[in-house]
């Protein structure tokens, strides 16, 4: 049966259609996004068989007894982490990152692991059968039981997985490479990702597998390529981390069976990616201390506190624009702090450069990071270093007011545990906790409170 087919223009940025060709997308802004796309219009009736009936019984009761959910456990603690404790049957997992980064590594191990416990099956699409045996090879694990397939063709793909019973967990490596051949537009195009995707989910749904879809996001436009799917599936991880540091962040930014904001810690080392036990100890290696301009932060990753090194930098300029640089860290909420600084502490970065690093390749999102950098700028503008066992955390609003941070006890858990003996903490943080043995608190209800405790402002006051 010949299929229907349909003219579109997809914006390969944001995925929005349009019946016309235009410049620019009305929809994102971007340029010459605009890709013709030929979709079918019923792809029900092709001849892979690739129906998608909806499948309606009616109302249901919210208060129904369900199976309960049972997980499965990949053996990878962290992996299992950033999932809300383990893998859940008949889910759809987006896995996007950089290429390179070691999607393919972390799942071809944690597969692995799996597979000696639960029928799990690898397709790739980017790698040959050599080249997935190779790299098996090379981690020590290619005496794992886990069944591999090299594919791109949708309906193959469908075929194989439809064709074996009991399967748990299918990874598609990646999205991008799958091609479903009743559409004309190229494989890794918006159309072809929707379509292929829908597909997968709703056969993950139905034979109650757990599908992970790895999705390559790039710079260059394709990096709404996944995005568009972030919808379809029901949990999206994104891997994170420079190529140039070890660390590898696995983060969720949306699980619909479990919390977001839960991230797993590796270190891509030569013989794959190894977990991180204990990331505070890891950030915080080959510190220098008695250094002006860098402080330590009790940071909130998901569950977990987390403690990171935040190191800044001043140099005097003749521009009347001084540069405002931050690596890991929002620059407009440097732009912020340093306004904040300036009009209601005195404490003045005129004409002079201000460099921020967040050590060892973290990305820090977390508010109450706020009050560690500020420490961090005035420390090296007054020339004077934070004491090397000091923690600092809680955010900072516009009229230097310290705002108080959740979890605060768990923070001050962390800070203890690994030694450190003070804590500048928002005062309203301070008040009805327990406080770790080991540790004194200086709480802070105004920034202009740390002027006496770390830096002076140029006044000297
Ligand atoms: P890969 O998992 O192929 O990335 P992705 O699937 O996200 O594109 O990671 C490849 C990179 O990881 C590559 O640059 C080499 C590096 N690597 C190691 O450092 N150690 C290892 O044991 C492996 C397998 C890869
Ligand atoms: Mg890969």
């Amino acid at each position: 049966m010949k299929l229907k087919t349909q003219t579109r223009y997809v914006c390969q940025a944001c995925g929005a259609q349009s019946y016309k060709w235009q410049g620019r997308c009305e929809a994102c802004g971007a340029w010459n996004s605009l890709a013709e796309e030929v979709t079918a219009v019923k792809p029900a009736a092709s001849k892979n068989g690739l129906v998608t009936v909806a499948s309606s019984s009616g109302w249901a009761n919210l208060d129904s007894a369900d199976e309960p959910l049972t997980r499965i456990l990949t053996g990878v603690g962290e992996m299992d982490r950033v999932c809300g404790g383990g893998l859940v049957p008949g889910s759809a997992i987006l896995m996007g990152g950089d290429p390179g980064i070691g999607k393919s590594t972390l799942l071809l191990q944690s597969l692995c692991l799996l597979a000696h416990r639960h029928k799990v099956a690898y397709i790739s699409g980017e790698e040959s059968l050599a080249q997935i045996r190779l790299r098996a090879r090379r981690l020590g694990l290619q005496q794992s039981p886990l069944m591999l397939a090299a594919a791109n063709d949708l309906g193959e793909i469908i075929q194989m997985v439809e064709a074996t019973e009991g399967l748990e967990v299918v990874v598609i490596d990646s999205v991008q490479t799958v091609h479903y051949a009743g559409l004309e537009s190229a494989a890794g195009t918006v159309g072809q990702l929707r379509f292929c995707a829908d597909i997968l989910v709703s056969r993950a749904k139905k034979l109650g597998f757990c599908l992970i879809l790895v999705g390559h996001v790039t710079k260059e436009g394709m990096i709404a390529g996944p995005k568009v799917l972030e919808h379809m599936v029901d949990t999206v991880l994104y891997v994170e981390g420079s190529r140039d540091h070890q660390y590898r962040m696995v983060r969720a930014v949306k699980n619909r069976f479990g919390p977001t904001d839960e991230m797993g810690i590796f270190q891509m080392t030569g013989s794959g990616m190894e977990e991180v036990a204990n990331p505070s100890a890891l950030f915080l290696e080959g510190r220098h201390e008695g250094v002006a301009g860098t402080s330590v932060y009790v940071g909130m990753e998901g569950t977990r506190p987390v403690l990171t090194e935040i190191q800044a930098l001043v140099a005097s300029t003749p521009l009347s624009m001084p540069r405002r640089a931050a690596i890991g860290w929002d620059v407009n909420r440097l732009s912020m702090l340093l306004a904040v600084l300036e009009a209601r502490v005195g404490v003045s970065f005129a004409n002079r450069e201000v460099y921020l690093n967040v050590a060892g390749g973290v990305r820090v999102n977390d508010p109450a990071a706020d009050l560690a950098v500020a420490a961090c700028l005035m420390s090296v503008l007054a020339n004077k270093p934070v004491p090397a066992d000091w923690v600092i955390f809680g955010e900072i609003g516009l009229t230097a007011e310290v705002r108080p941070a959740v979890m605060a006890e768990a923070r001050l858990k962390e800070a203890a545990r690994l030694g450190f003996t003070t804590a500048l903490l928002p005062a309203r943080s301070a008040s009805g906790i327990t406080v770790p043995e080991g540790l004194t608190l200086k709480p802070l209800d105004s920034l202009r409170k740390m002027v006496g405790i770390i830096g002076k402002n140029e006044k000297g006051a």
